[in-house]
């Protein structure tokens, strides 16, 4: 009998079912996308599904070239049916925390211009609180980082981290930038306030608080079984 898949696996076969032929299709980024792009291809091989692929990340883009998945920008695409992309924390409310790849900022646009988002988690991610299990990524200018960094920390409410990369030094986003990695000591007490302060930070490029972004959760469960949430 063939194993059963893992709960990230289970959740990218099952959102994989969702897409349709025709579909202009946002690509989030992080392991359990790589799960749903391989259960895509294999509908697209198996069943002549046809779509276009919209990537967040290069990351992602390069996976769908090996894929054969076809692949259009955003300004070649402007306006998204489906988006499909993974998270670090979704709340009761289906908010989500995002950036854990480091990819939010694209994650960002591409969920924004996209008529349904489905989000797709293993197990863990899900919290009472958003912040508590998981440091929230802001995407940062490298101009001043220290500065905005410090700002950051003026606000009394976490401790923010410059993400580094193995070799030490600063994490360099696609998009050229660094990210701040705060940690919250009780979780984030109001995220929309919370958005609206870290956005007002000079050189805070983006957050990785994505509040009114998602219409579906599917979660993959232990023995390959998912649950579908839908707000
Ligand atoms: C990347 C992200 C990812 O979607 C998030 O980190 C989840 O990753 P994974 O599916 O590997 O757990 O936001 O910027």
């Amino acid at each position: 009998m063939a194993d059963s898949p893992s709960p990230k696996q289970a959740a990218g076969i099952a959102a994989a079912k969702h897409v349709k032929t025709g579909t202009i299709l946002g690509l989030g980024t992080g392991s359990t996308v790589a799960f749903f792009l391989d259960a895509l291809a294999e509908r697209m091989k198996k069943e002549g599904l046809q779509v276009i692929g919209v990537p967040t990340s290069v990351e992602t883009a390069e996976k769908c070239k090996e894929l054969g998945i076809p692949l259009a920008t955003l300004e070649e695409q402007p306006v998204i049916d489906l988006v499909v992309d993974g998270a670090d924390e979704v709340d009761p409310e289906f908010r989500l925390i995002k950036g854990g790849g480091g990819a939010l900022l694209r994650e960002k646009i591409v969920a924004a211009a996209g008529t349904k988002v489905i989000i797709i988690i293993g197990g863990g991610k899900r919290v009472d609180r958003l912040g508590t299990t998981f440091l929230l990524p802001v995407e940062v200018l490298p101009f001043g980082y220290l500065s905005i960094r410090e700002r950051v920390a003026q606000l009394g409410e976490c401790k923010p981290y410059v993400r580094n990369t193995e070799a030490g030094e600063p994490f360099v986003t696609d998009n050229g930038n660094y990210i701040l990695d705060c940690r919250f000591e009780n979780g984030i007490a109001d995220p929309n306030q919370l958005h609206a302060t870290l956005s007002q930070i000079p050189g805070v490029i983006e957050v990785g608080l994505f509040l009114d972004l998602c219409h579906i959760v599917i979660e993959g469960g232990d023995d390959g079984t998912v649950v579908t949430l839908q707000r």
